[in-house]
C-alpha cells in the first residue's frame, strides 16, 4: 500500500550525509537497495542517485506496526524515512562513502512497493545488454549508469558555460528542415499539408550555423541531436549529440585555440585530467603515413614504415607488383613479439584480410640473429637488412609488412597496429591522448559514383596555397579542415568555410552539381552570400563519444539514456512501430513491404 509524503521533506540526498551530521534528525527518501532481518533489528541499506545509506530500525525505538512494515520492506520499494544519524553501530564499512555512519529510524512510510526486478540494480551487472535495454528504466538506476549520466550533465554544463564565457550564443535551428548533406542517408518526416513532400531530420545544424553567421551572431553554440541513418557501431547511433559551434572573423588557429582550452576546462573540471597544451597537431597526410589512419592512437607508437624505395628491385615478387602497380609496401614493428606462436599470427593475417590485404608478410628475427619469415626465402640478406635498419629492429622483435595500394596498405597496418596494442593490453583508459589532425584532402575519389565527393563537406574552405588546382588537380587539393582526435577515436571536426560565392560554386562544380542543382538544394546558402557575409569557421564534437571516452565505457550506449541497438530500434519503446492506416492516409503514403526482410532484426552484437 503506497503512502503518502505529506508532512516529510527531503533533507538530504543518502551520501550528503557524514559524521558531521551526527545527532541530527533527517529525512531521507529512496529505493531499497536491501533489507537484513535480524530479530529485534532491521537493516535496510538505503539508495538514491548520491550512493547508499545504511538504515536501521530497532523494534525498541518505533511503534511495533512501523517496525513490522520495516520487517517486510523489499528490494526497490520506495521508501521515506526520518531519523537520527549516529555512529555506525557496528564496524565501519570502509566501502561506502557512509560508511562510518547510520540512520536509526524513527519514521517510515512505504511510499511504493515493487516486483522483484528482472536483474538485479548493482555495479558491474553481468546482465545480458537485450535484457538491460528492456527495461532501461531499471538499469539506470544502476550505480555505474548513473555516474555516466550524471557526468555527461556535469560536461554539457561545463560547456556551456565556458561557451557562454567566451561570447558564443546558444540558438536553436530547426529539426524539420531540407536535407544537408553529411554523407548519411537521411531520416525523412513526411508532410501532412504538403502531400508527397518531405522534411528531412538534420544530420547537423551545418547550414544554419553558418547561415547564422551571415546573420550577425558572430560566435553560436549549441548541443544538438542530430540524425544519421547510417550502420551502428559502438561509436555511432541514429541519434546523437553534437556540442556544434561556428565562429565569424576567424582562421583555423583561432578554432583550434578557442577549443584547446575548452577541452582543457571540460577535463579539468569533470574529471580532475590535466591535458597539456598545445595539444599536438599532425597534418593529415603525416597521420596516414605514420599510423595507417586519419584518427591516430597516439598512445602507443608502433609506426609504419615506408619501405617501398628498398624492394623496388628485390626477388619477392609480391612487394615489386605492388609498387609497379603504384602501391606502396610498408611495415610495423611489433617489438619484442618474435616469440609470438605461429596461431597467432595467422589470427592477425586473417584479421589483415578483413581489412582488404591479399596477405601479410612477416619477419621475425630470433634472439640468435635467425628469420622466421613467410618471405625471406626470396630476398638475399643484402637486401633485408637495410629494411631491418629502416624499421629500428632488433633481435626479438617481429615485423609485418602489406603491400598493396596506398590506400589498403595504411588501412590493413593502421588497424593491424591497434589490434597488436589490444592483444598485447597496452591500450591505458586512463591516459588521455589529442590529436589534432590537420589539412585534409579536400575531395575523395568516389569509384561508385564515378566521381568526387566532398571529404569533409562541400563547404569546406580550401587551403590557400592549392586553390589554383580546384579545377585543374582537384585530388591534390588539401582542405582547411581538422579533426581532433582522441585516443584513436574521432571525437569532433570542423573546417573554415568556403564564403566567397564563385568558389562556392566551382566547387559544387566539381563535385558534379549543376549550377541549377546547386541552386535547387542550396540556393537559400549561396543566396546568404550574396548579402554580406563574414569568413567563418567552425567545429562539432560528438558529445556522446566524449563522455564515452572520459568514463572509459566501451560503447556509447553506455552513456546515453535511452539508446538505440544496432537495427536503429529502441528495445524498451519497441521504436520504430507500424502506425494506424488513418495516420498514413492523413499523409498519402503507402506501404509497400514487397522486398523487404523483416526476419533481419538483430539486436545488440556487433562486429566493431
Ligand atoms: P561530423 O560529421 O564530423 O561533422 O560530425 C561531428 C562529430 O559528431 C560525432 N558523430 C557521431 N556520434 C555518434 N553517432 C554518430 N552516428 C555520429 N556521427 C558523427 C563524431 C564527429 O566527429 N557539421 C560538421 C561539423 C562542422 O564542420 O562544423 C559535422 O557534422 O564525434
Ligand atoms: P605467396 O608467395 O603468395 O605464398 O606469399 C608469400 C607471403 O607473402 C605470404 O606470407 C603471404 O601472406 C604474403 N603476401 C601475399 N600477398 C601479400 C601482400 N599483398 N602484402 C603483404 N604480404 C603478402
Amino acid at each position: 500500500m503506497a503512502e503518502s509524503m505529506k508532512g516529510m521533506k527531503r533533507t538530504h540526498r543518502c551520501t550528503e550525509l557524514t559524521s558531521q551530521n551526527i545527532g541530527e534528525i533527517v529525512t531521507i527518501m529512496g529505493w531499497v537497495q536491501k533489507q537484513r532481518n535480524k530479530g529485534g533489528l532491521v537493516f535496510v541499506d538505503l539508495r538514491d542517485r548520491s550512493g547508499l545509506l545504511q538504515i536501521i530500525f530497532e523494534e525498541s525505538d518505533i511503534a511495533s506496526e512501523m517496525f513490522e512494515k520495516a520487517g517486510k520492506l523489499r528490494s526497490e520499494y520506495v521508501i521515506a524515512v526520518t531519523g537520527t544519524v549516529e555512529k555506525r553501530s557496528g564496524a565501519a564499512n570502509d566501502s561506502l562513502e557512509t560508511g562510518d555512519i547510520e540512520i536509526r529510524a524513527l519514521e517510515l512510510r512505504v511510499l511504493s512497493e515493487a516486483e522483484t526486478p528482472p536483474f538485479p540494480i548493482e555495479e558491474n551487472s553481468k546482465t545480458k545488454e537485450e535484457l538491460r535495454l528492456k527495461y532501461r528504466y531499471l538499469d539506470l538506476r544502476r550505480p555505474d549508469l548513473q555516474k555516466n549520466i550524471i557526468m555527461r550533465s556535469h560536461v554539457a554544463t561545463t560547456v556551456r558555460l565556458f561557451l557562454a564565457q567566451e561570447g558564443f550564443l546558444e540558438i536553436e535551428t530547426p529539426m524539420l528542415t531540407k536535407s544537408t548533406p553529411e554523407g548519411a542517408r537521411d531520416y525523412l518526416v513526411p508532410s501532412r499539408v504538403h502531400p508527397g513532400e518531405f522534411y528531412a531530420l538534420p544530420q547537423s545544424p551545418q547550414l544554419f550555423k553558418q547561415l547564422l553567421m551571415c546573420s550577425g551572431y558572430d560566435r553560436y553554440f549549441q548541443i544538438v541531436k542530430c540524425f544519421r541513418d547510417e550502420d551502428l557501431r559502438a561509436d555511432r547511433q541514429p541519434e546523437f549529440t553534437q556540442i556544434d559551434m561556428e565562429l565569424s572573423f576567424v582562421d583555423v588557429d583561432d578554432v583550434i585555440a578557442v577549443n584547446e582550452k575548452l577541452i582543457k576546462k571540460v577535463f579539468q573540471e569533470t574529471i580532475g585530467v590535466d591535458v597539456s597544451l598545445p595539444i599536438p597537431r599532425i597534418t593529415w597526410i603525416d597521420a596516414m603515413n605514420r599510423y595507417g589512419s586519419d584518427k591516430p592512437d597516439t598512445r602507443f607508437g608502433m609506426e609504419l614504415s615506408d619501405i617501398s624505395e628498398l624492394v623496388k628491385g628485390c626477388g619477392f615478387s609480391v612487394f615489386t607488383q605492388a609498387i609497379e602497380q603504384g602501391g606502396s609496401v610498408r611495415g610495423i614493428n611489433a617489438s619484442g613479439q618474435a616469440d609470438m606462436p605461429r596461431k597467432k599470427i595467422d589470427a592477425l593475417v586473417d584479421f589483415a584480410k578483413g581489412y582488404g590485404a591479399k596477405g601479410l608478410a612477416y619477419l621475425a628475427i630470433m634472439e640468435d640473429g635467425t628469420y622466421k619469415s613467410s618471405f625471406s626465402k626470396f630476398m638475399t640478406e643484402e637486401e633485408l637488412t637495410p629494411i631491418i635498419k629502416i624499421m629500428n629492429a632488433k633481435p626479438g622483435d617481429l615485423l609485418f609488412f602489406a603491400a598493396d595500394s596506398n590506400k589498403v596498405v595504411w588501412d590493413v597496418l593502421g588497424n593491424l597496429r591497434l589490434e597488436i596494442a589490444r592483444n598485447l593490453g597496452i591500450l591505458d583508459k586512463n591516459q588521455f591522448n589529442f590529436v589534432w589532425v590537420t589539412e585534409f584532402p579536400l575531395l575523395e575519389w568516389n569509384e561508385d559514383a564515378n566521381r568526387f565527393t566532398a571529404m569533409h563537406h562541400p563547404f569546406t574552405m580550401p587551403m590557400d596555397e592549392d586553390l589554383q588546382y580546384l579545377e585543374t588537380d582537384p585530388a591534390k587539393v588539401r582542405a582547411k579542415a581538422y579533426d581532433i582526435v582522441l585516443n584513436g577515436t574521432e571525437l569532433g571536426g570542423g573546417s573554415v568555410r568556403i564564403f566567397q560565392n564563385d568558389i562556392q560554386e566551382k566547387m559544387f562544380e566539381v563535385l558534379g552539381f549543376t549550377k541549377e542543382e546547386a541552386y535547387e538544394r542550396f540556393g537559400f546558402l549561396l543566396n546568404a552570400f550574396k548579402y554580406g557575409v563574414p569568413p567563418h569557421a567552425g567545429l562539432a564534437y560528438g558529445l556522446d563519444r566524449l563522455v564515452m571516452l572520459m568514463v572509459g565505457a566501451d560503447s556509447i550506449r553506455e552513456v546515453i539514456a535511452f539508446p538505440k541497438v544496432k537495427d536503429a530500434s529502441c528495445l524498451m519503446t519497441d521504436a520504430p512501430n507500424v502506425v494506424d492506416e488513418v495516420q498514413l492516409d492523413e499523409l498519402y503514403l503507402k506501404i509497400n513491404l514487397a522486398e523487404t526482410d523483416s526476419s533481419a532484426k538483430n539486436i545488440t552484437s556487433e562486429e566493431e
